[in-house]
């Protein structure tokens, strides 16, 4: 099955993962200490956030990263990689699949690049196109990205194997990983409403 057919899957999986995210913030309240008077209020405790040079905002670091990384898996599902030429000049190549390392290479290290990608997302410092910081202290902001890395690392096994039926199965699991964060931070009428 294509992974654009798996909608179903998608949504169960996003219902799933709110409820799991009320649960936890229910939880986090039931646990918050109690405070003296005037005491600064507590912060949510960080998760395993990191420090770094931040050049881009979260829009570019997608445009950049994710969306050119993901769409070789994807493409990945339509056509065997096996069978696909190399360009005129590999060496010059845009397309990864066609270039000097083309074919199920180019899926393996695309399927590394998201794993990666996955600890940028962790960066502390970085904000969103809209001027909002990047919602490091909400715990399923740091579910999602373990979820993103995850999928980029079952990619990378279905490269591997170089099977085609596993590469379609692994294009679904990442195309979920992004829809559930993307359901609760992006997809929104309005973009001052993004990353919240
Ligand atoms: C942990 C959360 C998270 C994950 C995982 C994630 N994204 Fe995003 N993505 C966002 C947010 C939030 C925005 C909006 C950023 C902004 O407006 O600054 C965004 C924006 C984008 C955009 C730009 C949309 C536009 O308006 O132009 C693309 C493309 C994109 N993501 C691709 C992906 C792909 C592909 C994946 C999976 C391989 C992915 N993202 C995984 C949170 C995430």
């Amino acid at each position: 099955m294509r992974h654009g057919m798996k909608i179903g899957r998608t949504i169960a999986a996003a219902v799933f993962s709110l409820a799991i995210s009320n649960f936890l913030s229910i939880g986090g309240q039931a646990q918050t200490p109690q405070r003296a008077p005037g005491a600064a209020p507590a912060k949510a405790p960080a998760a395993a956030t990191s420090t770094g040079v931040v050049t881009a905002n979260l829009l570019q670091l997608m445009r950049g990263t994710l969306y050119p990384a993901s769409n070789v898996i994807f493409a990945a599902q339509n056509q065997d990689p096996a069978k696909i030429p190399p360009a005129k000049d590999p060496a010059t190549a845009s397309d990864p699949l066609a270039s000097t390392y083309g074919q199920w290479l180019a899926v393996e290290n695309s399927a590394l690049a998201i794993s990666e990608v996955a600890n940028l997302l962790m960066v502390r410092g970085r904000k969103c196109a809209n001027g909002r910081d990047v919602p490091l202290r909400n715990a399923d902001w740091a579910k999602f990205v373990q979820g993103l890395r995850d999928a980029g690392q079952t990619a990378y096994k279905a490269a591997q194997s170089k099977n085609q039926d596993t590469i379609v199965d692994a294009a679904g699991t990442l195309s979920e990983a992004c829809s559930n964060c993307h359901d609760k931070y992006r997809e929104k009428p309005k973009m001052e409403d993004r990353c919240m």
